[in-house]
């Protein structure tokens, strides 16, 4: 009562659980529609009907750790193991940015050699230098009609963070478990957002899907140490691992914002042949009907968004492509349940069937162009449409 239509509320864990429980059961369709409703007026309020694209290159599948529900863990077998070449995934943020995409997410498995970093830091050194070049040659012709001269370099322009101030194509990285080091260096060449999910909030599920030497209170040293350094901080879980409970996932949401994280990105849990975690999952629910148990998890999914949405506000929340993978038009829906990013995925083909976390991953023979007509036109389906040309930094960055 007196609450105002599009305000943020502070829901603890158990008053997250009540909601979670009362979804898992359905039946309740009064409250779903209203835990939407009330989601989908505060993105509005923070984000309105704009959706940011964040274009996501797949540029390795090699990868040190072997978590158990993953496809391209250590351990997979039958995997062809690739690593784009600079040029490539420079020419990749190139394409981006012609096409509207201000931002991009470099994504692959986790590899901490100096080799792997100094790749890295030349990457997102040409691609800041590059893009914000293009970007400032394209002003200097716009600007050629009202007699302004010669538009400022591109290093004077890298130097000046205020006239970095979107110019060019961002970049993110999501490369895993980094020594700090690490981090400060490729803060350092330019990268500015850092997307690493906790995966679960919950300690001991965590070691049960993490061989070691990976552990849950490293991992929250990585999100602490990123934050600490300036990036923002992306993080996440997966709904329905085998084992986890409604609580663990009412812990996730309040872990969320314990943390102050900037972007938040949230799938079910999918089987891959081949993993540990899909035997474990197979075993423990050796008679459920998978295709009804995925819905659910999927309702369960909007419904996480939904609660991150109300409890934090202006945060952004990614419509994943896991959730495409469950339902076609997945990624819709999210989007009018509390999410306001979608990550058109601008891999090479040639890679994508290597880049298999999970079955049935959505895209994998599809172009960057498709990728990026079929979301406008998803968008549009909802109506919708990308907020093309900014940045779209989460006002929770900027207002901290
Ligand atoms: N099902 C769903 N999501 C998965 N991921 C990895 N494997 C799976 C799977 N089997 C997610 C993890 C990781 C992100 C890149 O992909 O949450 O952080």
């Amino acid at each position: 009562g007196g609450l105002a239509p599009a305000a943020t509320v502070d829901l603890d864990r158990d008053q997250v659980l009540g909601v979670l429980e009362a979804v898992w059961r359905r039946g309740d369709s009064a409250l779903e529609k209203s835990l939407y409703g009330h989601a989908a007026a505060v993105t509005a309020k923070y984000c309105g009907g704009g959706v940011y694209y964040r274009g996501l290159v797949e540029f390795s599948n090699i990868c040190q750790n072997d978590c158990s529900y993953c496809g391209i863990r250590n351990n997979q077998k039958d995997v062809y193991r690739y690593t784009m070449t600079e040029e490539e995934v420079v020419e990749v943020a190139k394409w981006a940015l012609e096409n509207g995409i201000r931002n991009i997410m470099l994504q692959s498995g986790e590899l901490h050699t100096e080799q792997r970093l100094e790749y890295l830091e030349r990457i997102v050194r040409a691609i800041r230098k590059e893009t914000v070049e293009l970007d400032l040659a394209r002003r200097a012709v716009a600007a050629c009609g009202d007699g302004s001269l010669a538009a400022p370099s591109a290093d004077a322009a890298i130097k000046n963070p205020e006239a970095e101030d979107e110019l060019g194509v961002a970049v993110s990285l999501s490369v895993g478990e980094l020594p700090y080091e690490h981090y400060e260096r490729l803060f350092k060449a330019g990268a500015r957002r850092y997307l690493i999910r906790i995966e679960t909030s919950n300690p001991d599920l965590y070691a049960a899907l993490h061989p070691p030497p990976l552990s849950w209170s490293h991992r929250v040293d990585c999100l602490r140490a990123l934050k600490k350094i300036g990036y923002m901080l992306g993080t996440g879980v997966m709904v329905g691992l085998p084992g986890q409970t409604l609580r663990d996932l009412a812990g996730d949401v309040v872990f969320f914002k314990q943390e102050r994280a900037d972007m938040i990105g949230m799938g079910p849990f999918i089987t891959q042949d081949g993993t540990p975690a899909t035997r474990v999952w197979t075993d423990l629910y050796p008679a459920v009907d998978k295709n009804a148990h995925m819905k659910s998890m999927f309702e369960l999914t909007t419904a996480m968004n939904a609660l991150v949405r109300i409890t934090m506000g202006n945060v952004n929340i990614s419509a994943t492509t896991a959730m495409q993978a469950i339902i076609p038009t997945g990624r819709e829906i999210a989007l009018e349940r509390g999410a306001n990013v979608v990550m058109p995925i601008l891999t090479p083909t040639k890679y994508r069937e290597s880049y298999q976390l999970y079955e049935g991953k959505p895209c994998i023979t599809d172009t960057a162009v498709q990728c990026r007509r079929c979301l406008d036109m998803r968008l549009a389906s909802v109506g919708k449409a990308s907020a093309a040309g900014v940045w779209g930094d989460p006002a929770s960055y900027l207002h901290p």
